[in-house]
């Protein structure tokens, strides 16, 4: 087994990257930080506008030759900066989609200025026409309801119906909040539903699924529950304790000990790993 899979390397991702070998990554699936001023125990998400862009082209640069020529990648970003961040990708890559992701957010308060933003801006982008895409792996199930309401003759056999429907590009999936089982002590958590349907979606089994930015491992968990192997970076020594804890945990029992994140930057001098073997 390479010695750089099923890990999340404790470290900077931009120097990182060098331990992954060129055209080995079946997707990389990321969510850097948006630029909107959270506190990750570094600067990362406090920079200039112009820093912000210069850094995510270097990022970008470096990772997308590690992608395999039939690769994908998704980018979770904010409609802030998604205009900017998607011409530098199309530049390189095809774009397939911008997925919405609206976490549905209730209404209450919010802007007197201008509508309140409740969604996160994904885009899916791949190298080439031949790329890895199941489709049927991450169809919605249509409910009884709709299958007796299709139960005319003309819908009798209907593939769509019993196999269920494309999930569309619009995403109503809740934030994690603090009560949830998954929840993790991480201010941006993803939740796994997402993850888990762009792996499944984009990776092949056995396939292997490259983070850049980690945060509380979310990637990894979905990949490890997936049956894909996972590699990836995190910058915060205490966001890596919480990866190694929900890796170490049971895949279906996402349980996760509650632990106050380091207000220190944490760019490990001598960067530690995780390791576990894909589910
Ligand atoms: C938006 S969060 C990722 C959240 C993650 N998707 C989850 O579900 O928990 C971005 C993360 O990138 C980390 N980060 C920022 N710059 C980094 C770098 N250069 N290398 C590695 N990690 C970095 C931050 O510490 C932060 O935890």
């Amino acid at each position: 087994m390479s010695d750089w899979l099923n890990q999340v390397f404790c470290e900077d991702a931009l120097s990182g990257l060098a331990r992954i070998p060129d055209g080995s990554i079946d997707l990389i699936l990321t969510d850097p930080p948006y630029n909107l001023g959270k506190d990750y125990g570094n600067d990362s998400d406090q920079q200039s506008v112009a820093a912000y862009l210069a850094w995510t082209e270097q990022w970008i640069s470096k990772a997308l030759p590690k992608l395999k020529p039939n690769g994908s990648l998704y980018i979770f970003l904010t409609w802030r900066f998604s205009p900017e961040i998607f011409v530098m990708l199309k530049q390189r890559m095809t774009m397939m989609n911008e997925i919405i992701w609206d976490r549905r957010v209730p209404s209450m308060g919010g802007s007197v200025r201008s509508f309140s933003s409740v969604h996160d801006t994904i885009g899916f982008f791949v190298n080439r026409k031949d790329y890895y895409f199941d489709l049927d792996a991450v169809r919605i199930p249509y409910d009884a309801a709709t299958k007796k309401a299709r139960s005319r003759s003309i819908f009798v056999g209907a593939k769509w119906l019993e196999v269920g429907y494309n999930p569309k590009d619009l995403w109503s999936v809740s934030r994690l909040h603090k009560e949830h089982p998954e929840r993790a002590d991480h201010p941006t958590q993803k939740p796994l539903e997402i993850i888990e349907r762009m792996v499944k979606a984009s990776c092949p089994p056995d396939g292997v699924v490259m983070d850049l930015f980690m945060g509380s491992g979310t990637t990894a968990m979905a990949a490890k529950r997936c049956g894909r192997n996972f590699v990836g970076f995190e910058l915060n020594a205490a966001y890596c304790e919480i990866i190694a804890a929900r890796l170490a945990s049971p895949p279906e029992q996402e349980m996760v000990k509650k632990r106050k994140p380091s207000k220190k930057t944490a760019k490990a001098e001598q960067p530690s790993t995780l390791r576990s073997k894909a589910a």
